[in-house]
């Protein structure tokens, strides 16, 4: 199965704001959705993408925090992905996310979290993340919430983004 792109939904969109529910059982469907995910993510690119940006309601994330180019890739794939535990250190990094293109702000979040999830064979994993992968890791499960890193901005920033955002959408409608 060759893995496909898949377009990216752009804020605001009410697919972004829902709770996603838990997937019940792996199938090749969702492997494939993984699979397309990872796909789109790299093209981006991006370092995470959650199922609702891609339009698909289920609790199912990708990520892969690599920066260096020359090292190894590291693709994870994560279903029903839960935080089990969060340090009481906190962590301030510049986010971004594919579903709302060019805009960074600063978002604080715990340091370092210990995640469960659901491999790709439907084994139960569980690992501690700290730095850039425990900010991701959290960004993601946050879009099966719901949840966008605008939502922890001050409400004036919020809409001045999705203003921006409306109009970016507008553009590409008339393109
Ligand atoms: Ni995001």
């Amino acid at each position: 199965m060759i893995a496909m792109k898949r377009p990216i939904l752009i804020h605001p969109d009410p697919r972004l704001k829902k709770v996603c529910p838990p997937v019940a059982d792996i199938s090749d469907e969702l492997r494939a959705l993984a699979d397309d995910m990872l796909e789109t993510m790299y093209d981006a690119p991006g370092i995470g993408l959650a199922a609702p940006q891609v339009g698909v309601l289920d609790r199912l994330i990708v990520l892969d925090c690599v920066k260096d180019e020359a090292a190894p890739a590291q693709p994870m794939v994560m279903f029903n992905p839960e935080v089990l535990a969060v340090s009481d250190e906190l962590n301030v990094y510049e986010e971004g996310c594919l579903s709302i293109p060019d805009q960074y702000a600063e978002v604080e979040r715990p340091r370092e979290v210990r995640i469960g999830w659901l491999d790709r064979d439907g084994n139960p994993q569980e690992q501690d993340f700290d730095g850039l992968w425990a900010t991701c890791v959290q960004h993601e499960i946050d879009h099966l919430n719901g949840k966008l890193f605008i939502d922890y901005l001050k409400p004036l920033r919020r809409q001045m983004i999705t203003r921006k955002m409306q109009k970016l959408k507008r553009e590409k409608a008339r393109a």
